[in-house]
């Protein structure tokens, strides 16, 4: 079979867009095994032609000037893999509407403007595929548009931000948070922006875009209730291996009475889940439906090439189905409402610094009680006359566990705010 020459164009020749143009180059030959297509990137958009580049662009594809790429007529399809609203939004908005295909790994701009840019595609007629958005390498959106389009997938769970848990295996094995970010930083794994990754708002909007495409229903970056690991300290991670737990930043999407609840936040996963074995900056996603009780997809979540691989594969499948009328943008087609956040049941963690005296015990079970709320499991350590209690609690509403925390903030007894997080386990505790 001869080969039919597809011109591509990159927004960004940086971390990811230098690995789209090394993956497409040393895997010509696989792609046009597969396809009968050879994609070649024709030009990218960058801001300064003196930096160095991982790998080389060659002569004439680096541009300073959009108008550039937007008017060769050799490009076929646009990889947006440049970041940020703006001027990232403009581009991508401008192209679809002059009939380009596009395939981005903008998390932020998919998930904040997502239904917008979808109209314009749809309208124009042309695709706009985002797997590289969310969890890197791992085929998560492909799975859940095609493989599980009829498995009415109701849960979602995941590891979705690489950065976070390669800090948190770093903590777990002694290291410090600064150095650990540091270092994902230098690998490739962070933003430009890291305050993205450990205030998880990547992580938010990586679960944003998942639980819009798994329950078909719009979920707004303001839907997702957010705390990423800034408020974590070394004496959480300490304690959750003491209970036999690992802590890990955890995005939770639930469609339950048709009512959705989407919520990122530190939580104590038990070390015989699956989850707590997922390492470094691996990611990895459990999708739970009727038909397929529970599948999980695991792999590198975070880094140039791996996230490239997940790019030139939203760039085959745009080739491969141009003209057939396969569009597949948008996957909302119905709206449902978000379950009140107070309503959300789990079992949770507790830590509180007491001091330590008669009676502190009671009144913080007491306090508990009249909120309705168990306790499992209770370890205290004891220093210099004050008290470390880490408690694990039965099954509880999110709302009911908070506003017992809150109140007990106010106790004169209770000497540094409490930290609260969700517990997964699926023994029972
Ligand atoms: P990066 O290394 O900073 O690369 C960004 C590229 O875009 C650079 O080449 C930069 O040009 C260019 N650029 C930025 N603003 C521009 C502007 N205003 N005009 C022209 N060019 C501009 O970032 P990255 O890590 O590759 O990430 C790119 C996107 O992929 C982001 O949306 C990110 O969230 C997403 N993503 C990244 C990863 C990862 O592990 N890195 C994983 C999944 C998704 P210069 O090179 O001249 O500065
Ligand atoms: N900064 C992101 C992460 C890159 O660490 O997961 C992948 O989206």
């Amino acid at each position: 079979m001869s080969a039919v020459d597809v011109g591509i164009g990159l927004l960004g020749y940086g971390t990811v867009g230098s690995s789209v143009h090394r993956l497409l180059v040393e895997s010509g030959d696989e792609i046009e095994r597969a396809t009968g297509h050879r994609l070649r990137v024709v030009k990218a958009l960058i801001r300064d032609k003196r930096k160095e580049r991982p790998f080389p662009a060659g002569d004439g594809v680096l541009t300073g000037d959009f108008a550039e790429l937007r008017d060769d007529p050799r490009i076929t399809v646009v990889a947006e893999v440049m970041g940020g609203l703006d001027p990232a939004g403009g581009y991508v908005r401008e192209l679809l509407r002059a009939g380009k295909p596009v395939v981005s790994a903008n998390k932020q701009l998919v998930a904040r403007e997502g239904s917008e840019l979808f109209a314009i595609a749809s309208e124009a007629g042309v695709q706009l595929r985002f797997e590289a958005s969310v969890c890197a390498a791992i085929p998560v959106v492909k799975v859940l548009r095609e493989s599980l389009v009829v498995s009415n997938v109701h849960r979602v769970l995941g590891i979705v931000n690489g950065t976070t848990n390669f800090i948190l295996s770093r903590m777990e094995a002694g290291g410090s948070y600064a150095d650990a970010l540091a270092e994902a930083q230098a690998l490739g794994y962070a933003e430009v922006y890291p305050n993205d990754d450990v205030t998880g708002a990547d992580a938010a909007a990586k679960m944003a875009i998942l639980a819009t495409v798994a329950f078909g229903s719009r979920v707004g970056l303001g839907d997702v209730e957010c705390r990423g690991i800034t408020e974590l300290e070394p004496a959480h991670v300490s304690a959750a291996a003491e209970l036999g737990m690992a802590v890990k930043l955890v995005g939770i999407a639930t469609l339950a009475d048709g009512a959705v609840d989407v919520r990122v936040q530190p939580a104590f996963v038990d070390r015989a889940h699956a989850l707590a074995t997922v390492d470094g900056a691996f990611n990895a996603v459990m999708l739970q439906g009727d038909s397929i009780r529970e599948i999980t997809l695991e792999g590198p979540g975070a880094g140039g090439i791996e996230t490239a691989s997940a790019v030139v594969a939203d760039l085959v499948s745009v080739v491969g189905t141009a003209g057939t009328g396969f569009l597949q943008n948008d996957a909302c087609w119905r709206e449902l409402p978000r379950l009140d956040r107070g309503a959300w049941r789990s079992p949770f963690y507790l830590h509180l610094e007491v001091a330590d005296r008669p009676g502190v015990l009671a009144h913080v079970t007491s306090r508990l009680a009249a909120n309705e709320i168990s306790v499992a499991q209770l370890v205290q350590h004891l220093r210099e006359g004050e008290a470390t209690l880490d408690l694990i609690l039965h099954e509880a509403h999110a709302g009911d566990v908070h506003e017992a925390a809150a109140q007990m903030a106010t106790f004169p007894e209770v000497l540094r705010r409490p930290f609260l997080a969700p517990v997964i386990t699926e023994r029972p505790l």
